[in-house]
Protein backbone atom coordinates (compact mmCIF):
# COMPACT_ATOMS: atom_id res chain seq x y z
CA UNK A 1 0.00 0.00 0.00
CA UNK A 2 2.83 2.48 1.20
CA UNK A 3 5.35 2.34 -2.37
CA UNK A 4 8.90 3.05 0.04
CA UNK A 5 10.99 6.08 -0.75
CA UNK A 6 14.70 6.74 -0.80
CA UNK A 7 15.84 10.34 -0.27
CA UNK A 8 19.93 11.08 -0.28
CA UNK A 9 19.66 14.48 1.28
CA UNK A 10 23.18 15.42 -0.18
CA UNK A 11 23.59 18.61 2.35
CA UNK A 12 25.96 21.08 1.70
CA UNK A 13 28.12 19.15 -0.61
CA UNK A 14 29.19 19.02 -4.10
CA UNK A 15 29.42 21.97 -6.49
CA UNK A 16 27.31 22.43 -9.34
CA UNK A 17 29.87 20.14 -11.53
CA UNK A 18 29.99 17.77 -8.71
CA UNK A 19 26.53 17.50 -8.33
CA UNK A 20 26.33 16.95 -12.21
CA UNK A 21 28.73 14.33 -12.20
CA UNK A 22 27.03 12.69 -9.43
CA UNK A 23 24.27 12.56 -10.58
CA UNK A 24 25.82 11.16 -14.01
CA UNK A 25 27.02 8.08 -11.93
CA UNK A 26 23.79 7.12 -10.23
CA UNK A 27 21.01 8.15 -12.97
CA UNK A 28 20.91 4.73 -14.78
CA UNK A 29 21.35 2.55 -12.15
CA UNK A 30 18.36 4.68 -10.06
CA UNK A 31 16.44 4.73 -13.19
CA UNK A 32 16.40 1.07 -13.89
CA UNK A 33 15.25 0.36 -10.09
CA UNK A 34 11.17 0.42 -9.83
CA UNK A 35 8.64 -0.18 -6.90
CA UNK A 36 10.99 2.04 -4.89
CA UNK A 37 10.19 6.01 -5.04
CA UNK A 38 13.57 7.42 -5.68
CA UNK A 39 14.64 11.01 -4.71
CA UNK A 40 17.60 13.68 -4.62
CA UNK A 41 18.37 16.64 -2.71
CA UNK A 42 21.06 18.67 -3.87
CA UNK A 43 21.77 22.09 -2.90
CA UNK A 44 19.67 25.08 -3.92
CA UNK A 45 22.50 26.48 -6.71
CA UNK A 46 22.67 22.40 -8.35
CA UNK A 47 18.32 21.83 -8.85
CA UNK A 48 18.36 23.05 -12.15
CA UNK A 49 21.43 21.34 -13.59
CA UNK A 50 20.46 17.91 -11.72
CA UNK A 51 17.00 18.23 -12.72
CA UNK A 52 17.74 19.06 -16.60
CA UNK A 53 20.15 15.12 -16.00
CA UNK A 54 17.51 13.36 -15.04
CA UNK A 55 14.80 14.19 -16.99
CA UNK A 56 13.07 11.79 -19.07
CA UNK A 57 13.62 9.18 -15.93
CA UNK A 58 12.02 7.80 -12.86
CA UNK A 59 14.54 9.95 -10.36
CA UNK A 60 12.44 12.75 -8.59
CA UNK A 61 14.19 15.80 -6.71
CA UNK A 62 13.86 17.42 -3.86
CA UNK A 63 15.36 21.07 -1.84
CA UNK A 64 16.88 20.80 1.52
CA UNK A 65 14.93 23.90 2.69
CA UNK A 66 12.92 26.96 1.86
CA UNK A 67 11.15 29.84 2.97
CA UNK A 68 7.89 30.35 4.06
CA UNK A 69 7.05 33.59 1.51
CA UNK A 70 6.33 33.41 -1.99
CA UNK A 71 8.16 36.28 -2.57
CA UNK A 72 9.21 40.01 -1.72
CA UNK A 73 11.95 41.93 0.03
CA UNK A 74 14.20 38.56 1.60
CA UNK A 75 17.35 38.82 0.35
CA UNK A 76 18.50 35.46 0.21
CA UNK A 77 15.80 33.60 0.66
CA UNK A 78 14.27 30.59 -1.79
CA UNK A 79 10.57 30.46 -2.06
CA UNK A 80 8.16 27.35 -2.79
CA UNK A 81 6.81 29.36 -5.60
CA UNK A 82 10.31 29.19 -6.78
CA UNK A 83 11.11 25.68 -6.14
CA UNK A 84 7.90 24.18 -7.85
CA UNK A 85 9.08 24.51 -11.17
CA UNK A 86 11.92 22.85 -10.22
CA UNK A 87 11.64 19.91 -8.08
CA UNK A 88 8.50 18.00 -6.38
CA UNK A 89 9.97 17.21 -2.82
CA UNK A 90 11.27 19.79 -0.09
CA UNK A 91 13.06 18.80 3.35
CA UNK A 92 11.70 20.70 5.93
CA UNK A 93 12.87 21.22 9.74
CA UNK A 94 15.85 19.35 9.22
CA UNK A 95 17.58 18.87 12.87
CA UNK A 96 20.57 20.61 11.38
CA UNK A 97 18.52 23.64 10.18
CA UNK A 98 16.82 23.98 13.95
CA UNK A 99 19.89 24.06 15.48
CA UNK A 100 22.58 26.26 13.35
CA UNK A 101 19.96 28.38 11.84
CA UNK A 102 17.57 28.91 15.10
CA UNK A 103 14.36 27.37 12.68
CA UNK A 104 11.27 27.02 16.00
CA UNK A 105 8.37 24.63 15.87
CA UNK A 106 6.35 28.04 14.51
CA UNK A 107 8.76 28.74 11.53
CA UNK A 108 8.72 25.01 10.46
CA UNK A 109 4.99 24.92 10.74
CA UNK A 110 5.00 28.05 8.54
CA UNK A 111 6.99 26.38 6.06
CA UNK A 112 5.12 23.07 5.82
CA UNK A 113 2.07 24.68 5.01
CA UNK A 114 3.53 27.24 2.41
CA UNK A 115 5.22 23.81 0.60
CA UNK A 116 1.34 21.68 0.63
CA UNK A 117 -0.06 24.76 -0.52
CA UNK A 118 2.68 25.73 -3.33
CA UNK A 119 2.24 21.56 -4.50
CA UNK A 120 5.55 20.61 -3.35
CA UNK A 121 5.73 17.45 -0.80
CA UNK A 122 7.15 18.03 2.75
CA UNK A 123 9.63 15.73 3.67
CA UNK A 124 9.34 16.54 7.47
CA UNK A 125 11.95 15.94 9.93
CA UNK A 126 11.46 15.21 13.72
CA UNK A 127 14.25 13.93 16.18
CA UNK A 128 15.10 13.64 19.89
CA UNK A 129 18.68 14.60 21.06
CA UNK A 130 20.68 12.53 22.88
CA UNK A 131 20.01 14.15 26.08
CA UNK A 132 16.28 14.04 25.55
CA UNK A 133 16.54 10.53 24.44
CA UNK A 134 18.75 9.18 27.84
CA UNK A 135 15.80 11.42 29.96
CA UNK A 136 13.35 9.18 28.40
CA UNK A 137 11.65 12.05 26.44
CA UNK A 138 11.60 10.56 22.49
CA UNK A 139 7.64 10.46 22.46
CA UNK A 140 7.18 13.77 23.98
CA UNK A 141 9.56 15.17 21.85
CA UNK A 142 8.51 14.42 18.82
CA UNK A 143 4.89 14.10 19.62
CA UNK A 144 5.58 18.01 20.55
CA UNK A 145 7.37 18.39 17.27
CA UNK A 146 4.75 17.22 15.24
CA UNK A 147 1.85 18.84 16.61
CA UNK A 148 3.48 22.47 16.31
CA UNK A 149 4.81 21.66 12.86
CA UNK A 150 1.39 20.53 11.41
CA UNK A 151 -1.18 23.11 13.28
CA UNK A 152 -3.70 24.13 10.20
CA UNK A 153 -2.48 21.44 8.34
CA UNK A 154 -5.65 19.52 7.18
CA UNK A 155 -4.70 17.12 4.14
CA UNK A 156 -1.71 14.34 5.04
CA UNK A 157 -1.66 13.41 1.29
CA UNK A 158 2.22 14.50 0.00
CA UNK A 159 3.38 14.88 3.14
CA UNK A 160 6.13 12.76 4.01
CA UNK A 161 7.82 12.15 7.54
CA UNK A 162 11.55 11.29 8.63
CA UNK A 163 12.18 10.47 11.96
CA UNK A 164 15.94 11.32 12.21
CA UNK A 165 17.20 10.78 16.51
CA UNK A 166 19.80 13.90 16.30
CA UNK A 167 21.87 11.50 18.28
CA UNK A 168 22.59 9.45 14.91
CA UNK A 169 22.79 11.74 12.20
CA UNK A 170 26.16 11.47 11.25
CA UNK A 171 27.65 9.75 13.91
CA UNK A 172 27.94 6.30 12.48
CA UNK A 173 26.18 5.62 15.25
CA UNK A 174 22.36 4.06 13.79
CA UNK A 175 19.28 3.73 15.76
CA UNK A 176 18.75 -0.16 15.83
CA UNK A 177 16.26 -1.39 13.21
CA UNK A 178 14.01 -2.47 16.67
CA UNK A 179 14.04 1.33 17.91
CA UNK A 180 13.46 2.92 14.88
CA UNK A 181 10.56 0.91 14.20
CA UNK A 182 9.21 1.39 17.68
CA UNK A 183 9.78 5.65 17.43
CA UNK A 184 7.92 5.42 14.00
CA UNK A 185 4.88 3.06 15.14
CA UNK A 186 4.56 5.64 17.73
CA UNK A 187 4.79 8.61 15.26
CA UNK A 188 1.96 6.68 13.49
CA UNK A 189 -0.22 6.05 16.47
CA UNK A 190 0.42 10.30 17.22
CA UNK A 191 -0.90 10.79 13.82
CA UNK A 192 -4.06 8.38 14.16
CA UNK A 193 -4.75 10.88 16.64
CA UNK A 194 -4.28 13.58 15.34
CA UNK A 195 -5.58 13.09 11.92
CA UNK A 196 -7.55 9.94 10.43
CA UNK A 197 -6.91 6.38 11.25
CA UNK A 198 -6.76 5.72 7.38
CA UNK A 199 -4.38 8.93 6.75
CA UNK A 200 -2.08 7.78 9.22
CA UNK A 201 -1.83 4.23 7.88
CA UNK A 202 -1.19 5.76 4.66
CA UNK A 203 1.26 7.99 5.61
CA UNK A 204 4.87 7.52 4.38
CA UNK A 205 7.53 7.53 7.51
CA UNK A 206 11.06 7.34 6.84
CA UNK A 207 14.15 6.22 9.36
CA UNK A 208 17.23 8.52 8.74
CA UNK A 209 20.30 8.64 10.86
CA UNK A 210 23.53 6.98 9.65
CA UNK A 211 21.82 4.62 6.92
CA UNK A 212 24.63 2.93 4.79
CA UNK A 213 24.43 0.14 2.23
CA UNK A 214 25.58 -2.17 5.74
CA UNK A 215 22.78 -1.60 7.76
CA UNK A 216 19.83 -0.08 5.42
CA UNK A 217 18.20 -3.97 4.89
CA UNK A 218 18.24 -4.02 9.02
CA UNK A 219 15.56 -0.86 8.56
CA UNK A 220 13.61 -1.43 5.71
CA UNK A 221 12.91 -5.23 7.14
CA UNK A 222 10.79 -3.18 9.83
CA UNK A 223 6.85 -3.35 9.02
CA UNK A 224 6.18 0.16 10.38
CA UNK A 225 10.05 1.94 8.16
CA UNK A 226 9.16 2.91 4.48
CA UNK A 227 12.31 4.28 3.64
CA UNK A 228 15.02 6.65 4.81
CA UNK A 229 16.50 10.05 4.34
CA UNK A 230 20.11 9.67 3.64
CA UNK A 231 22.96 11.80 4.30
CA UNK A 232 26.63 10.66 3.76
CA UNK A 233 25.71 7.74 1.87
CA UNK A 234 23.96 9.29 -0.59
CA UNK A 235 27.38 10.66 -1.71
CA UNK A 236 28.08 8.26 -2.90
CA UNK A 237 26.73 6.23 -6.18
CA UNK A 238 27.61 2.87 -5.43
CA UNK A 239 25.98 3.12 -1.41
CA UNK A 240 23.08 4.74 -2.69
CA UNK A 241 22.67 2.38 -5.38
CA UNK A 242 22.88 -0.60 -3.18
CA UNK A 243 20.53 1.22 -0.15
CA UNK A 244 17.87 1.54 -3.14
CA UNK A 245 18.50 -2.06 -4.60
CA UNK A 246 17.81 -3.51 -1.14
CA UNK A 247 15.10 -1.66 -0.58
CA UNK A 248 13.35 -2.74 -3.80
CA UNK A 249 14.35 -5.96 -3.12
CA UNK A 250 12.66 -6.34 0.83
CA UNK A 251 9.80 -3.84 0.28
CA UNK A 252 8.63 -3.78 -3.48
P1 LIG B 1 23.74 10.80 7.77
O1 LIG B 1 23.12 9.71 6.91
O2 LIG B 1 24.99 11.36 7.21
O3 LIG B 1 23.82 10.38 9.20
O4 LIG B 1 22.68 12.02 7.71
C1 LIG B 1 21.35 11.77 7.96
C2 LIG B 1 20.56 12.97 7.65
O5 LIG B 1 20.64 13.97 8.33
C3 LIG B 1 19.70 12.94 6.45
O6 LIG B 1 18.88 14.06 6.41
Amino acid sequence: MRVPLIAGNWKMNTTVSEAIALIGEMRSGLDKIDRVEKVVCPPFISLAAVGEAIKGSSIRLGAQNMYFESRGTYTGEISPLMLVELCQFVIIGHSERRQYFNESGEIINKKVRAAIKAGLKPILCIGEKLEENEAGQTEAVVTEQLESALVGVGDLSGLVIAYEPVWAIGTGKAATGEQANETISLIRRSMANLYHKEAARSLLILYGGSVTADNIAEFIKQPEIDGALVGGASLNADQFLSIVRQTAKIKG
